[in-house]
């Protein structure tokens, strides 16, 4: 294969290859999510085609496949992000608990609607779909990692934290 793009470096593949190796050989396009994963964390949080076009490659699938699993799931963005990710989640639990009261601060207070990054980079707010954590809502996927029964105070917390 020829790469495309110039972070598609032997570490990555490693790092694929370690997804590929759960799965039989004939079935190693089931590391398609790992593997979008993996590119866009080493791309600064989104996916170019060039890379999405190398994933493909590297599991011997159509690229049109790899773009509708990255177009299909909220977890990939496919333009460039702020140096964070603030995810908040607007499925119905967590909108009868306050979701939109937090969407709506953070456009107040931070100048970004959803899908927007703050002028200093410091990060892109999404609304997203249910993050399977309903029980606690309202939740928030900042970077990786979640945040229960938030309010705007203490999502102003996590924010204030970021770098
Ligand atoms: Fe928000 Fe399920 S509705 S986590």
């Amino acid at each position: 294969n020829v790469n495309k793009s110039a972070l598609f470096t032997p570490e990555i593949r490693a790092a694929i290859d370690a997804h590929i190796a759960k799965y039989p050989p004939e079935w190693k396009q089931s590391a398609v999510m790992p593997a979008l994963t993996i590119v866009q964390d080493a791309n600064g949080g989104w996916l170019t085609t060039e890379l999405m076009d190398d994933v493909a490659a590297y599991l011997d699938m159509p690229a049109v496949s790899v773009y509708e699993v990255a177009t299909f799931y909220g977890m990939y963005d496919l333009t460039p992000q702020g140096r964070h990710k603030v995810c908040i989640c607007n499925s119905i639990s967590c909108m009868l608990n306050g979701s939109e009261e937090l969407i709506a601060h953070v456009e107040h207070r931070y100048g970004v609607k959803p899908g927007e990054t703050t002028p200093d980079g410091r990060f892109t707010l999404k609304e997203v779909e249910c993050l399977g954590a309903c029980r606690d809502a309202p939740v928030v996927l900042l970077d990786k990692v979640y945040h229960e029964k938030l309010t705007p105070e203490s999502l102003d917390k996590l924010i204030e934290g970021l770098e």
